[in-house]
This record gives structure tokens, sequence and C-alpha cells, in this order.
């Protein structure tokens, strides 16, 4: 996710679109950059770091007058967070300017084709690309920029939303949305454009909100005129009336980031596998795993090294690559692996899983590992983070800014990403059937849409959590591939409710922790249809017989463990190595219920900072 921000009109454009950046750093902070217009001359100021850095950067740049300005607070996906990779950017001739945010993944043969036509590119981005292929398309046919920016975008796949100035054209900017979001402020003969209201909502709460596939020019002393991308058709603009104040639209009308972000997970797994699974061509691609086959397919094991959430995110990958890819492996505490002098050698392949990729302990364990000769690869959702600069190789989870401390889409992205990897692994080792491969592909493809549904169940689960919000101690129950997603249940709880929790394999329970059960204890048990149903049953049994409360976590249209259980939250159903995608969102949900319930800090534990960067 990036922020871009847009002004023309009467008003000088500086001090609105830097402060309106400043309000959407939420969604990006890795660099930011100004282009402003003053009637005479088009100038541009960027840089890494974040909306402060650009501040001091560019008043010693250029001068800030103009009445028309467009920035950008980014969140890269292509290309490191430089300078240069920063938005906006100028097309060749310079005369065109871009903000972007999204993905264009198509991007790489269009650079190729405008390479042969003479364009050079200074950056590594997507963007760049674009506002390039933009200009190449308004020369070639002699164009306005509106109809060039329409014809150019009817070349690229991918997601964006973009605004685009032609310093020729100085009383307009052109718009278009697909994928991302992208909203317009209508002012008394003023025009802002914002990923959000916030940067526009002291001075106009009438905003239009464009639609996927549409794009508008925003001229000064006209009606704006939106126009349908594919077909050119005119759509009527609906100018809505502005009643979120502005944290709830920074938080997208949900009253935590954690909330936003819960519920953000389909979209997130979505641009996860964007571009990476293709169904229809039976592929997954990887370039970090394709340019890397060969030390995977040839490694004696896979170390996963990792931390908290995302260790847990390691455990689901142990079961998913066991299972398909016939690959042994291991998953350590990094804070354990740097120090216990662990046999490591260039046989082992390591995959680094951090959401914020500067996590000390696993950049620790990732040197002490590359030390030792092994390949590592590092799995982030901070672009150019020091995780990602550190590994051999890698992907991104492309999960947008995890803002909440609580990790939850970076959980769900982390998982689909390393399903991504087994399957291909599995596939090219021939592990399991084409098939069975296809099958997967095409179950994964609809799991956004039944995450989707999981969260629908948010006020059955609201009610289940004020049963049980006073509980001193909890239980966390899973077997097989949901044993790790019990664990991470019951990390989701302590560190945002402050109850103790714990998690543990359902069969374990008679080996000690029965002990604990009683009326006062609530046990979460994700008992799924295909996942050693019978045996979680029994397991259910054990406790119910010692009086425990059972919370079931179980497959849509389930009886058993209905008739057993004092609640039951059902997800929908889906292959069972597929399925912690779907049972930790419920429990992503009573956790943060329950901690609301409490009054806790719920994007801002208490102890607990978003990235653990000290030992
Ligand atoms: C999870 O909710 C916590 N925020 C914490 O356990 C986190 O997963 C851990 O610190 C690892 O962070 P990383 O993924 O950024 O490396």
């Amino acid at each position: 996710m990036c922020g871009i921000v847009g002004y023309i009109g009467k008003k000088e454009a500086y001090p609105i679109v830097l402060e309106g950046l400043k309000r959407l750093e939420y969604r990006g902070y890795d660099s930011a950059g100004i282009a402003l217009y003053d009637g005479k001359n088009l100038k541009l100021s960027k840089t890494k770091g974040k909306v402060s850095d650009l501040e001091k950067k560019i008043n010693q740049e250029i001068p800030t007058n103009g009445s028309v300005g467009i920035g950008h607070t980014r969140w890269a996906t292509h290309g490191i967070p430089n300078d240069i990779n920063s938005h906006p950017h100028y097309s060749n001739s310079g005369d065109l300017v871009i903000i972007h945010n999204g993905i264009i993944e198509n991007y790489a043969s269009i650079k190729k084709e405008l390479e042969k036509r003479g364009y050079t590119f200074s950056s590594d981005t997507d963007t760049e690309v674009l506002i390039n292929l933009i200009e190449d398309v308004k020369k070639n046919e002699n164009l306005k920029l509106g109809k060039a920016v329409q014809i150019a975008l009817n070349q690229v796949v991918g997601a964006y939303a973009i605004a685009v100035f032609d310093k020729n054209k100085p009383d307009e900017i052109v718009v278009a949305k697909l994928g991302s979001p992208l909203a317009i402020g209508v002012g008394d003969d003023e025009f802002f454009i914002a990923s959000d209201a916030t940067p526009f909502l002291e001075y106009t709460k009438k905003a239009i909100y464009l639609e996927d596939e549409e794009m508008a020019i925003v001229r000064l002393n006209k009606e704006i005129k939106i126009r349908k991308i594919k077909d050119d058709s005119l759509v009527d603009p609906y100018i809505q009336e502005l009643q979120l104040n502005l944290e709830q639209i920074v938080k997208g009308g949900y009253d935590h980031f954690m909330l936003k972000e819960i519920h953000e997970q389909p979209e997130a797994i979505k641009d996860t596998y964007r571009g990476r699974l293709l169904v229809k061509e039976g592929l997954i691609r990887m370039a970090g795993i394709d340019d890397n086959l060969e030390k995977f397919l040839n490694a004696n094991r896979i170390i996963v090294i990792a931390c908290g959430t995302s260790w847990h995110a390691g455990l689901v990958a142990e079961y998913i690559f066991e299972d398909l890819a016939r690959i042994p492996v291991e998953v350590e505490y990094a804070s354990e692996f740097r120090y216990r002098n662990p046999v490591i050698t260039e046989k082992d392949v390591v995959i680094a899983i951090s959401q914020s990729g500067e996590t000390a302990d696993t950049l620790a364990a990732i040197k002490l590992a590359k030390s030792k000769g092994a390949f590592v690869f590092g799995l982030c959702n901070v672009v150019g983070s020091s995780i990602a600069r550190e590994t051999h190789a890698g992907a991104y989870t492309h999960a947008g800014p995890e803002i909440g401390v609580a990790s939850t889409k970076a959980f769900t992205t982390q998982i689909t990403v390393l399903t991504l990897i087994a399957l291909k692994l599995a596939k090219v080792k021939g592990t399991i059937s084409k098939p069975e491969f296809q099958h997967h592909l095409q179950e994964l493809e609809l799991i956004p849409g039944k995450v989707e549904k999981a969260l629908l169940q948010d006020e059955h689960i609201k009610t289940v959590a004020s049963i049980y919000k006073d509980a001193k101690n909890c239980l966390y129950l899973g077997r097989g591939f949901n044993f790790p997603v019990a664990l991470e249940g019951a990390l989701k709880l302590k560190e945002i409710s402050y109850i103790h929790a714990e998690g543990y394999p359902a069969a374990e329970m008679k080996h000690g922790p029965i002990a604990l059960i009683d009326e006062h204890m609530p046990v979460f048990v994700i008992a799924t249809k295909k996942g050693h149903y019978e045996k979680v049953v029994s397991n259910i049994q054990e406790i119910k017989s010692r009086k425990g409360k059972i919370i079931g976590i179980v497959t849509e249209g389930d009886i058993d463990v209905k008739e057993l259980a004092d609640h039951v939250i059902e997800v929908p159903e889906t292959l069972e190595s597929l399925s912690p995608l779907l049972t930790t969102i419920p429990l992503q949900l009573l956790s943060y219920h329950i901690a609301v319930m409490l009054n806790r800090n719920v994007d801002q534990p208490r102890n607990l900072a978003k990235s653990v960067t000290v030992e």
C-alpha cells in the first residue's frame, strides 16, 4: 500500500499535499516525494525515509510555490526504498509526472518494448515504466493526456491508483483506479485527490470514490468527467457527503488498526499470490525460488528461523512442506538457534520469516547460518528491510503495512507464500500428482472468499468473547496443520488481552495439561472435518467429562462437535493443508474482542513493540 495525494485549485498546493502525506503514512513510509507546478516550472523533490525527511529536503531543493501538486508516500513493492525509486516519477521528456499506488505485473515486458524505442529508466520501479508508456502513447498518437492514459492502462495488468500531470496542460490532473483506492475531494473550484479522504477532510466533505476501471479528468472550472477505462463510456459522478472523522478514516472506519488488518486479509492474501498463482496455466511463478530451485531440491533439509507469529507460520510450513514436498523441515526459534551452536552445512537451506524484516534475533541467526555456508531465503513484508537485504534471495508477502503490534495479515500472507513454495517444489519433485497440484491451486485461489465468509461470523464471535472475557487462563488445542494455529491463537490472546493462554497439540492433553481442566477453563479446540477429526472429538469428550468449557472451531455444517461443545464457530471447508488460513480468523477476532472488552490498548499492548530490533 502507498499513499497518494494531489491538489489543483487556487490555494498553495505544497502545504496541503505535505500534510496529506503525513496523514497517509500509515499506508507506507519508506520513501516520499512531491511534484509542484507554479505556472511555469514543474519541480520535484523526493527522498528515501519519512515525510518529515522529505519536508527537510524539499525546502533545500526547490521553491515550494505552486497551486498544483501531487505527492506520494511509498510502501515499496518493486525496487528497494531509495531516492531514485521513490515517487513521483517523470517521463523521459520531463513533461509528464506520475504517482502510483499498486503493482503493474507486466511492467517488465512493457519496459523491454520501451527500451527498444529508446526510452531510458533511472529507477527499478514499475511506475516509471507506466509513465513512459503513457508518454509513448501520447506522442505516437498525438493525444491529450486523458486519452493517452486510457489507452496505456488498457495495456497493463495489475493494480493501480494513479495521478498524472502534464506541464503542457496545467489545468488538469488525470486519475485512474483499479484495485487500489482513490478518492476525489470536490471543493469550490478546487479538487483534491487521495488514497482516502483524510488529506482533504477539513477542506471539503464532498468526495467521489472511483470504482475499479474508472478514470477521471479533474479540471479547473469544469465538471468532473468520469469514464470507464475499457470502453470510454461516461459514468455519472456520485458525490458523497463524508460522515467519518479523521481518525476513523485512517483506520478505514474500524476502531483499531488490528481489526482493520484482520479484515484486510482477503485482499492481502490476493495481493500476496497476485502474479504468482497462475491457476489457468497450472503454474506457480516465484523468481526467488525459480532462480534457486536446485538449492531447494538438493537440500538435506530446510531450517526455518523466526520469532513469535512468524515462527508459528514456519511451523505450519513444516507440516505443509513435509506433507506435500517430502522435504525434511526443522523450525527453530531464532533466539535459540543463534546461541545453541547448531549443526549447519552447505547442504542446508534456511528460510527466515519476518514481517518487519528487522527482528534482531532473526537477523543474527541468518548471519550465523550464512557464515556456515547455508543458503538463506528471506520471507519479509517490508521491502528493503535489513533481513530482505541480508538474505541470498527471498520473497515479499505484499500484505501492506501492518500497524497493529499483534500480527494478523502477516501470518496468513506468510502461510500463503510458504504454501506456494511447497507446492512448487512438490510439483517439480513429483511428490504430488498433477491433478492434486491443480486442485491445491484452485483451492488456494478460493481462500480470500472463504476468509471473507469466516469474517462474517464476527458478531457471533463477539458474543462468545463476552462470555469468556474474564477467564484467567485459556487453553488452545489443535492437531496436525492446526497445531501451530492453536499456538498462534494463544499468543494473540496473551499479547493483547493479557490473559494467560497456552497452545497444545490436542493429544498432548493427557500428558499433563488435562490436570488444569475444570469449569473455569475455556478450551478453544480446532476441530476441522479433515484434521484427525475423530481423534479431536475424543479429546473434546475428555475435556467435557472434566467440566471444561469448550469452544470448537469447526468446519461449517459440523454436527458432532456442535453436540459436545458449549459454542462452535464455523469456518468454510477447504483442504486441510490450507485450513490454517481460515481457522486462525475466529481466533484473531476472539482475542481482539476480548481485549476491547477489557479496555486494553489493542494496537499497542503494554510491554510490546511492533518490531523487536534488540535482543
Ligand atoms: C506477533 O503478534 C508479535 N507481534 C510478535 O510475536 C512478532 O510476530 C515477532 O516479534 C516477530 O516479528 P517479525 O515477524 O517482524 O520478525
